[in-house]
Formats: structure tokens, C-alpha cells, sequence
């Protein structure tokens, strides 16, 4: 069976989020059932992609209204991701230095599609499943039944997974223009109330799709930033499928990003010495317990609420804690954490930035994790966080629902469920008290570093899907 995952990140070639990490991982383990899995992505400049890793395999062009594109698709030579790896490159188009943020965005991830597609027509390449992920990819379910130039790949099986609803690439109808020829009759298909929607597009067109966790899926029934009503029609075709994680990069065992490693087995000096450099390296106390938060400073993963729980959960222990976050995103969030560091700088530190091997070293050396999400799709922090023996404080949402059980309920981490930040400080304090028991503790941290979030059975959960008739 031959899939085609299409997305815009793929660990680690470009990453920005947990999509990357999915991407990376998914295709692997597929490949190891025996599945032929590949990744097609758009083509990034250096740091992410080294030209001379990549061959072409195919030269064309595409249109876009009275523009001419080139399109070149890469393939990596040597395979060293355990899978077929495709760039596509477009100059002027596909060719820029970062994943988002650009102002032709949608005219970017149009000509993504557009060209993914017409590469597989004109070298008539039928793939079994193309897994289309996220709305970046969304409007390929569409294309390939309405658009005259594929009907080469008309009645191929199109998946699609929902990694996070809060995005759905929404555009003005002129944006129609970019699309390559589609049968106008179908416009109705693109639209969800006056504009095109590539999210709802994908909904209404791939076979079968994906929310990654049922939590979320069970959330997005109810709301789903106004797609609601469209999940709830489509509900045959909805399925809720949890993500792994990368049992091999993520292994505090052999994980090159740290500088002591350590077992299932025999852990306290290996998580002693990682949590003891980072105290050093940020001018903490290593005696006392250690909370720390990645991610982006986003409302959905209630990066605002940051600066109040670090304020109050300080203060109102009496500086019993420490507390390390690392981070980017809101200005505005960036700002106060800043403020807040010199205030607090005893008991807080913070980094900004994107910093993939800080952020390993952080998951080995902390305590605790904290979660304070809104919104939570699925969440790979908390399954990390958890690997490397670090008790998890997440707000109880979507895959955070389904991955982390409160230790009173026979579970393994500390859970709450309203999303501010006195909760947030209560489930902080109680951890103290976890803190103090040293013999639970260890435990505790025994039993969340031996359970099994690998990608096994979800990829065969996947597997399934694409063999659903
Ligand atoms: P999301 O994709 O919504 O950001 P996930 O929990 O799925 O959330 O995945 C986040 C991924 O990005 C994890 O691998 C996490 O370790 C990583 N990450 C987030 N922020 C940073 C950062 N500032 N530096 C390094 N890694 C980060
Ligand atoms: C999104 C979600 C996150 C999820 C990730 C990978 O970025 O916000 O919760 O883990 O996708 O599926």
C-alpha cells in the first residue's frame, strides 16, 4: 500500500509545533508494518534543508492566473528518515526561510497542493491514500475528484487529520483564482459561510478524517470555531485517532540532546545531574522542586495565564518552588515573563526562543510539566514530559483528557478542569505535597516512564482507516 503524507512540517526538517513531530514519526512506524510511506513537504532554505542531501526527480510548471511556476520536486537520496522524503520547491514561492507567517500564505499552500498533484498525474503516480495534514493541505480531497488536470488520481482515497481546528485557512473567494481549473458547478464545496475554507473543504471532500485524540474529536462535536454543524453532519466519517511519539529520538537512554542519560530502571542520579545542570545553567535552587512549561505563548495552550501563575504560585508558597519556562510567541507574554524574571529571578528563569535541545534537556530535568491549555488537539509535551519521568500538571482538554489520569483517580499526573489560573496554582500546590513524598514520587515516575505512548497501535489504527472500504 503506498501513502502520501502532505504537510508543511516534518521532523526535522522544518518544525514549528507538534505536527512536525507527528509527521516525522507516523510514516516510520508505518513503514516498519510494511507500508510504503512517504512525505512530500514544501522545499525550505538553510538551516533546514541541505541541497545536496536531494536529487530531482521531476521538472515542471505550473500556473497560477497569468503566472508560470516552476516546480521541481526533491527527493532526499539516502532515505536516513526511514521513509521517502519530497520537497517541493517553487522558486519565488516555495523557497522561503521560514514554515508561516508570509503574506501569500494561501497562494503558497494553493501552489503547494496544486503542484504535489500535477506532479503525481504527469509522472502517473497513483498512490493508494494521500494523508493530507491540516487545512495547509485541505483542498487536495478537492482537487483530486473536481480539477479537470488530475483525473489521473480521480478516486484515490484522501484522508485527512485535524491537528489543530483553532487554524482553517480561510480566504477571500478571489482567492479561487490560484486554484488550478476546478468544476465551477462544485464551488459549494470550498465554501463555508462566504469564504473558502480549505478545513471545511477537506472535511466535506477526503473519504475518512481525523481529529488526534478522541477527547478532541468528542470536542470538536460541540465546537469547532464554526464547523461544528459541518463535524456533526459529516459524523460517519469522523474517527478520533490519539498520537505517539518517537520512542527512539525520544529516549532519555540514548537521547543525544542530554548530557546524563538514565534508565527505566535506574533513573534518580540520571534525572538528578539533568535537573541539577539546569539550575545552574539558570541560577536556581536544585533542592528545590522544578515546574517547567514549553511551547508556544498562545492562548490556546494558556501562555497568558504564565504570568499570574508564576506571580501567585511563588508568593503564595513562599518561594517554595522553582519555575522554568521556555518559549516564544505573544510580545506581550514575552514582555511581562521578562519583567517577572527580575522580580522573581530566585525562584524563576525563562528563554526565549525555539530551542529544540534546551527543550529535551527540560523534560529530563524538571519535576513537573505544566499544561495550563485551553485548547489541547492532542499535546506531545505531556507524553515527553512523562517518558523522561516527569509528572505532568495539565488542565483537563482534548489529548490531555486521554493521556494523563489524576493520581486520585489511580492515575499518574495532576489534572484540573477549569482554565484559569487558580486551579492552575491549587494543582501546583498539590504537586508540593506529591514533592515531599519521596517514596510516592518515585513511584510515580517509575510508572509514567514505563507506559507505552509509542506510535504502535495508533498507526495501525491509521492503517485501518486507509484500508476501510
Ligand atoms: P503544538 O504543536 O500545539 O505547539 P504539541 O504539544 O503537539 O503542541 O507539540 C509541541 C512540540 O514543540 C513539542 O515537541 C515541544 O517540545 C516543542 N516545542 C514547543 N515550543 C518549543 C520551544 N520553544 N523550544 C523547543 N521545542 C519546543
Ligand atoms: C497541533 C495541536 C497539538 C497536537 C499537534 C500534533 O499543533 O495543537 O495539540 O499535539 O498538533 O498533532
Amino acid at each position: 500500500m503506498k501513502v502520501f503524507h502532505l504537510s508543511v512540517e516534518c521532523f526535522p526538517v522544518a518544525k514549528v509545533g507538534g505536527l512536525a513531530d507527528v509527521v516525522g514519526a507516523l510514516p516510520k512506524y508505518q513503514t516498519k508494518m510494511g507500508i510504503d510511506a512517504k512525505v512530500v513537504m514544501p522545499w525550505y532554505n538553510k538551516p533546514f534543508v541541505n541541497e545536496n542531501e536531494f536529487e530531482v526527480v521531476f521538472d515542471g510548471f505550473i500556473h497560477q492566473i497569468h503566472h508560470m511556476y516552476q516546480v521541481l520536486v526533491m527527493k532526499e537520496k539516502h532515505n536516513v528518515l526511514g521513509y521517502e522524503l519530497y520537497l517541493v520547491k517553487i522558486p519565488g514561492l516555495l523557497d522561503r526561510d521560514q514554515v508561516y507567517g508570509y503574506f501569500d500564505e494561501s497562494q503558497q499552500f494553493i501552489a503547494f497542493q496544486h503542484a504535489v498533484l500535477h506532479w503525481l498525474s504527469a509522472m502517473e503516480i497513483r498512490p493508494d491514500v494521500l494523508h493530507c495534514h491540516d487545512y495547509h493541505t485541505g483542498l487536495v480531497p478537492f482537487m483530486v475528484e473536481y480539477c479537470q488536470d488530475f483525473d489521473f488520481l480521480k478516486g484515490v482515497k484522501t484522508i485527512g487529520t485535524i491537528h489543530n481546528g483553532e487554524y482553517q485557512g480561510t480566504m477571500d473567494w478571489q482567492m479561487s483564482n490560484y486554484m488550478p481549473r476546478f468544476d465551477a458547478w462544485k464551488w459549494g464545496l470550498l465554501d463555508w459561510n462566504g469564504r473558502i475554507n480549505p478545513l471545511a473543504t477537506m472535511i466535506k471532500c477526503c473519504h475518512e478524517f481525523t481529529a488526534v485524540s478522541q477527547g478532541y474529536m468528542h470536542e470538536l462535536f460541540e465546537d469547532a470555531q464554526g464547523l461544528q454543524d459541518l463535524i456533526r453532519q459529516e459524523h460517519r466519517k469522523a474517527h478520533g485517532i490519539i498520537n505517539g511519539i518517537d520512542t527512539e529520538v525520544w529516549n532519555p537512554m540514548t537521547d543525544i540532546m542530554l548530557n546524563d542519560h538514565y534508565s527505566r530502571e535506574n533513573f534518580e542520579e540520571g534525572k538528578e545531574k539533568n535537573k541539577k545542570w539546569l539550575c545552574e545553567e539558570y541560577g536556581l535552587n536544585p533542592e528545590l522542586p522544578l515546574f517547567a512549561f514549553i511551547g508556544r505563548f498562545a492562548g490556546e495552550k494558556g501562555a497568558d495565564m504564565l504570568p499570574d501563575i508564576v506571580r501567585r504560585s511563588i508568593s503564595e508558597t513562599e518561594g517554595a518552588l522553582n519555575i522554568l519556562i521556555l518559549g516564544s510567541g505573544n510580545p506581550q507574554i514575552e514582555n511581562t515573563l521578562k519583567q517577572l524574571q527580575e522580580e522573581f529571578h530566585v525562584n524563576f528563569a525563562m528563554d526565549l526562543g525555539y530551542k529544540e535541545a534546551l527543550s529535551h534537556k527540560i523534560y529530563a530535568g524538571a519535576d513537573f510539566l505544566l499544561m495550563p491549555s485551553r485548547v489541547e488537539p492532542c499535546g506531545l509535551n505531556q507524553m515527553y514530559a512523562m517518558r523522561y519521568g516527569t509528572i505532568p500538571i495539565v488542565r483537563y482538554t482534548g489529548g490531555l483528557k486521554d493521556t494523563v489520569t489524576d493520581i486520585s483517580s489511580g492515575g499518574y499526573g495532576l489534572n484540573y478542569t477549569f482554565p484559569g489560573t487558580d486551579d492552575a496554582v491549587h494543582a501546583i500546590k498539590r504537586a508540593l505535597y506529591l514533592y515531599d513524598d519521596k517514596e510516592e514520587m518515585q513511584n510515580l515516575r517509575k510508572t509514567i516512564m514505563n507506559l507505552d505512548f509509542s506510535w504502535q497501535k495508533s498507526a495501525e489504527n491509521y492503517v485501518n482507516l486507509y484500508r476501510k472500504k
